[in-house]
């Protein structure tokens, strides 16, 4: 495992709380008031020495509101920068609004390699190369059912809507899962060249990257 990044669920499993402090590649948002364990940032190194840095933020409309993420992102890359202190800079922005994740993303535009978006569990149609050679995707969807309510056994989710009362507890839906994801190609000056999505199996219409 190179990196995992998290969101607002981060805390759900109480046992994380002392074990985030120690596992550095196990990353929750960068914008969590100061003194909250764990890191918001990693550097991996890549066995020829190159290094990338992987930044987890959160957004806060229709959010539990943390820091300002657009501060501290723009305080963050003024010490991490591309082609000094490291090679290249990816961001996992785990928001709601894609409003919020656009504006993110224009806002760090030629600064970071990458931004995609995480929460929503829906793939978005926009994965595309910005001016700045920043790649972006609103989101890049889950790994699960989306025969689902995004996950969510479709009964109990739809139940939330309908009858306004505590339903039954949550459960993941167990049919077949689609794997989301994207591909980035990054240049040696840590400036993106292509981002594809990904999607395999499941019922969503698959795709692969083209190169
Ligand atoms: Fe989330």
């Amino acid at each position: 495992m190179d990196c995992i990044t998290t969101g607002n669920h981060v805390w759900d499993q109480r046992e994380i709380i002392p074990y985030i402090a120690r596992d550095e590649k196990l990353l929750r948002p960068i914008n969590f008031p100061p003194g909250t364990p764990g890191n918001g940032l990693y550097k991996h190194r890549l066995s020829d020495g190159r290094t990338i840095t992987i930044i987890n933020a959160m957004g806060r409309l229709f959010m539990d509101p943390l820091d300002d993420p657009f501060r501290i992102m723009r305080e963050t890359l003024e010490s991490e920068r591309i082609g000094q202190t490291t090679d290249a800079i990816f961001v996992d922005f785990h928001a709601e609004t894609t409003s919020e994740k656009m504006s993110m993303a224009h806002h760090l535009e030629g600064k970071i390699t990458a931004l995609v978006g995480t929460h929503t569990h829906i793939p978005t149609a926009d994965a595309h190369i910005m001016g700045g050679g920043t790649a972006y995707q609103t989101d890049v969807g889950m790994t699960g059912d989306y025969n689902s309510v995004i996950g969510v056994e479709t009964e109990i989710g739809v139940h939330r809507f309908v009858k306004k009362m505590p339903g039954e507890r949550l459960r993941p839906a167990s049919g077949d899962g689609t794997l989301c994801g994207c591909l980035i190609v990054v240049d040696e000056a840590g400036k993106a060249r292509s981002i594809d999505p990904i999607r395999l199996g499941g019922i969503l219409p698959e795709s692969l990257p083209t190169n």
